[in-house]
C-alpha cells in the first residue's frame, strides 16, 4: 500500500464537525462560521480561499486553538478540545501548532536569533538547546548571515523566514499560515512557498489562508470559504503523507526532539535576559517607567514619614499631659449629660484631692491613666470634691 493511499485511510489529524462561530456585534449575533466540517489529514498541505471576510482567519483560529467553536466539535488525533481548559490548549498549540502571520510580528527588540528562541523558552527548552536548534534552523532557511540582525534591519521575506524558523522551533507538526505572502512581493512569496512545500514534503502538515490563487495552487488541496460556509473541497493531487506518522513531530534541520524542561532556574534567567534587552531596546520607555516608580515610592514613603511623624507629636503631647493626669467624671457613667463637669487633676494634686473626696454619690468616680489608677468610694460629687 503506497504511503498516499495510507494517508486517506488515516483518522484525520484535525476533525471539524458542524462548527459554528458567532460574534456578538452591535446587540447581535453574526454567525461567522457556518455549520463547517472539515476533516485535515496528517501530512496534507491545504489552502482555505476566499474573499475577504469569508471567515478564513477564524477558520484558522480555531484550528490552531486560538479561539474556540461557539458550538460543534473540534477534534486533534481523536482528542476532544471541548473539555480542554486555557492551559490544556496553551500547552497544546505549544507543541503542535507552528503559526505563521502575514505581518510576522516578531519582536523589535531581540534579534533573529533571539526571535526564534521566544517560543522555545516558553516550552521550557533548556539554553543551549534551544540556542542549537534556533542556530539551525536559521541557518537552513538561510539567515545564517543574519542571526543578530534586528527586523527593522530585515527585508520582509527574511522576516517572514525568521517567522518561519520560530514556528518551527518547538518540533511543531502542523504549520499555520495566515497570509503568509500577503505582505511580501513576488520574488519573496515564492521564496516562502517554496518553504512551506518543503516543509510539507518533510512531513509537516500545512494550512494556508489565501486569497491569491497563485499561493493556493502550492496546495494539494484547496478549500474554498464563501460567507462563513464550505463553497468548494477540490484536491489537486493526493496528499503527501509522512513515510513515518513521528516524522511530523520532528524538528527540522536534524534538531534532536522537543525536549521540556521545569528548570525555573532556566526559565528565570531567559526572561530576565529578555526583560534586559527589552530595556535597552526602549530606553525611553524604561525612563519613564522608573521615573514613575520613583515618584510612586517617595510618594509612599513621604506619607508615612508624616504619618509617623504626627503620630509621634500626638503621642508625644499625650504623654506631657500623660500619666500625672488624675480625671474626676460625675454620674453613673462616662459621657453622660452629667459628665459635663470634668476635672482634672495632676498627681501632684492628687493628695490634695483624696482628702476631699467625702462626697456623698456613690456613682462619682476618679479615674487617672498609667500606674496611677485611683478608685475611690466618693461621697460626694465630683464636682465639689475638685
Ligand atoms: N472578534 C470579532 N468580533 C466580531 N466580528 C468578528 C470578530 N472577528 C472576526 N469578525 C468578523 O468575522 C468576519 C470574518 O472575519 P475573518 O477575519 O475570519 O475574515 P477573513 O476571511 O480572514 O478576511 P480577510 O481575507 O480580509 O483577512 C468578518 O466580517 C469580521 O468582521
Ligand atoms: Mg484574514
Amino acid at each position: 500500500m503506497s504511503a498516499n493511499v495510507g494517508a486517506a485511510m488515516a483518522p484525520p489529524l484535525l476533525a471539524l464537525r458542524q462548527v459554528c462561530r458567532d460574534f456578538a456585534t452591535g446587540g447581535e449575533i453574526v454567525r461567522v462560521l457556518d455549520r463547517i466540517d472539515l476533516d485535515i489529514a496528517a501530512g496534507e498541505m491545504v489552502a482555505i480561499v476566499g474573499a475577504s471576510g469569508s471567515g478564513k482567519s477564524t477558520l484558522l483560529n480555531i484550528l490552531g486553538c486560538l479561539d474556540r467553536p461557539s458550538s460543534g466539535s473540534y477534534h486533534i488525533a481523536g482528542q476532544s478540545t471541548h473539555a480542554l481548559n486555557s492551559n490544556a490548549l496553551a500547552r497544546l498549540r505549544r507543541e503542535r501548532f507552528g503559526f505563521i502571520f502575514q505581518r510576522y510580528h516578531l519582536l523589535a527588540g531581540l534579534d533573529a536569533l533571539a526571535n526564534t528562541e521566544m517560543p522555545a523558552i516558553y516550552a521550557g527548552v533548556p539554553g543551549p538547546l534551544r540556542r542549537q536548534r534556533a542556530l539551525a534552523l536559521l541557518r537552513r532557511l538561510g539567515l545564517g548571515e543574519r542571526l543578530d540582525h534586528f527586523p527593522a534591519q530585515l527585508s520582509g521575506g527574511q522576516r517572514q523566514r525568521v517567522g518561519i524558523a520560530r514556528a518551527l522551533i518547538n518540533g511543531a507538526s502542523v504549520i499555520l499560515a495566515d497570509e503568509p505572502t500577503g505582505a511580501l512581493d513576488s520574488h519573496h512569496g515564492a521564496e516562502v512557498m517554496k518553504l512551506l512545500t518543503e516543509l510539507n514534503a518533510s512531513g509537516h502538515t500545512v494550512v494556508i489562508v489565501t486569497h491569491d490563487m497563485q499561493v493556493a495552487g502550492h496546495a494539494h488541496r484547496i478549500v474554498e470559504i464563501s460567507d462563513g460556509r464550505i463553497a468548494g473541497d477540490r484536491r489537486r493531487e493526493p496528499a503527501v503523507a509522512p513515510s513515518r506518522p513521528e516524522d511530523a513531530r520532528r524538528p527540522e534541520a536534524g534538531a534532536t526532539p522537543v525536549t521540556h524542561t521545569h528548570a525555573p532556574w532556566d526559565r528565570m534567567c531567559a526572561a530576565l535576559a529578555a526583560a534586559a534587552r527589552s530595556m535597552r531596546t526602549h530606553r525611553l520607555r524604561t525612563m519613564l517607567t522608573m521615573l514613575g516608580i520613583i515618584i510612586g515610592i517617595a510618594s509612599v514613603v513621604s506619607v508615612v514619614a508624616l504619618g509617623e511623624g504626627s503620630r509621634r507629636k500626638v503621642v508625644r503631647e499625650m504623654a506631657a499631659l500623660g500619666t500625672n493626669t488624675l480625671e474626676v467624671y460625675p454620674g453613673p457613667q462616662i459621657g453622660t449629660d452629667t459628665s459635663a463637669g470634668i476635672v482634672r487633676r495632676s498627681s501632684r494634686s492628687l493628695d490634695s484631692v483624696r482628702p476631699r473626696t467625702s462626697c456623698s454619690c456613690p456613682e462619682s468616680q476618679i479615674v487617672a491613666s498609667g500606674e496611677m489608677f485611683a478608685s475611690i468610694a466618693a461621697r460626694s460629687p465630683a464636682r465639689k470634691a475638685a
